[in-house]
């Protein structure tokens, strides 16, 4: 049974043909429209003599679309849901049309060579898309279904970080139904454990969605709310003030590289949605100014945070620095960090001496190298006699 998956993981090293990539992008988290702008960029520098791409949208609601130049249509609004539903089977031996679209092109399991998730958020980087690409036998980009998950909760993520020596900013975390029996009791917690200002974040959270500075207790229950309706799970944190925010890109499988660190100067008081995406104003600082032992330190925190959450493949690790002292601490790290063109991750490491078309054709090859090892830690487990039979 295993040689089967095995011989048909291995294909893209033998076939003389391109090689089949499927990028999966939109998705049902609020990052949908991020998603979009990401995909764009990487669908735009996949080398074309390599690969062939298969576009793959996931929409808002959920449901699956496939079909050539999907993205722009869905981007231009002019796709109609009727035109065609697919799915990833998570049988690895269905070999029936398993990614299906409308016509023109059918594809099978077996025509899927590697799989490109460019999902932010919830419900694609945060181990439950990655579960289903385990289950199909089909390797895939970026970290596995632990890694994802860890690296999507702030809380959790914080909490490894801190266990191997990294920094973070003190914090309280609660789950909506404590907040909502004991909302006093919480609150004094916070103000006498942090103080203000703080942050608020939804545990699961991206792109500053749901994320608010709160700098009075009126502040703290508004953003308590507004954090609320993105998430069960809610993280306060002290606010880092005056501080730089320092992002490094790490890229591998076992022995993961780092690149430089690059600096993001946001245009309003904290980086939230508008900066990162709409005004335009907020610029990125590349590579960082910072001395020298101060980037040693980012560059060793980023590849113990990307190893103590179990990452693979990629990872963007953000971090706050403080102007005056230096002071650094671990902010969170994106498993599927934003990959538009102005995006930090490509960028790093296009300054630090690797090209955005070859920084895919690594992170493609990563995908099929981490398979090749799960396969071969493979279930070789056999009872010495069948003691389970009557
Ligand atoms: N503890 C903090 N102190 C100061 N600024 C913070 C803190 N936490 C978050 N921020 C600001 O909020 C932004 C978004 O927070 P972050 O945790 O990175 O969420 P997201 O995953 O949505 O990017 C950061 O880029 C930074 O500008
Ligand atoms: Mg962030």
């Amino acid at each position: 049974m295993r040689s089967k998956i095995e011989n048909r993981k291995s294909a893209p090293a033998r076939r003389a043909g391109k090689i089949k990539v499927a990028v999966i992008f939109g998705g049902r988290s609020a990052e949908h429209e991020v998603s979009l702008v990401s995909a764009s960029s990487i669908i735009a520098a996949l080398d074309k003599e390599k690969y062939e791409i298969i576009e793959i949208c996931i929409t808002k609601e959920g449901k699956w679309l496939c079909g050539d130049g999907l993205l722009e249509r869905i981007k231009n609004k002019k796709n109609h849901y009727e035109e065609g539903g697919s799915f990833i089977s998570p049988d690895p031996f269905f070999n029936y049309p398993s990614l299906v679209d409308g016509p023109p092109r059918p594809f099978t399991k077996d025509d899927l060579d590697v799989i490109f998730p460019v999902l932010h958020g919830t419900f694609g980087e945060d181990g439950t898309i990655q579960g289903l690409f385990e289950f199909s036998g089909i390797p895939y980009v970026g970290a596995g279904v632990l890694g994802s998950a860890v690296g999507m909760d702030k809380v959790i993520t914080k909490q490894l970080c801190e266990n191997v020596g990294i920094p973070v900013a003190p914090y309280i975390w609660f789950f909506e139904n404590e907040f909502r029996n004991s909302s006093q009791k919480i609150i004094n917690q916070i103000e006498k454990k942090l103080g203000y200002p703080l942050f608020v974040k939804p545990a699961n959270s991206g792109s500053s969605v749901g994320i608010s500075k709160a700098k009075n207790r009126k502040s703290l229950i508004k953003s308590i709310k507004l954090a609320l309706n993105y998430d069960r799970k809610i993280l306060i944190e002290k606010s880092i003030e005056n501080a730089r925010e320092i992002e490094i890109s790490v890229l591998g499988n076992d022995d993961p590289e780092v690149s430089v660190p690059g600096e993001i100067i946001s245009s309003n008081e904290f980086y939230d949605y508008d900066a990162k995406y709409i005004d335009g104003k907020s610029e990125a600082i590349i590579p960082a100014k910072l001395a020298n032992p101060t980037i040693k330190k980012v560059q060793e925190y980023a590849l113990l945070g990307f190893r103590s959450i179990d990452c693979a493949g990629m990872a963007r690790v953000d971090f706050l620095v403080t102007k005056k002292t230096n002071k650094i601490y671990f902010n969170e790290i994106n498993t599927i960090p934003g990959f538009t063109s102005i995006s930090m991750y490509p960028k790093l490491w296009e300054a630090s001496g690797l090209r955005y078309p070859r920084l895919l054709d690594k992170l493609i090859h990563l995908a099929i190298e981490k398979k090749k090892q799960s396969i071969r830690k493979g279930k070789n487990f056999t009872p010495k006699n069948e003691w389970y039979r009557n």
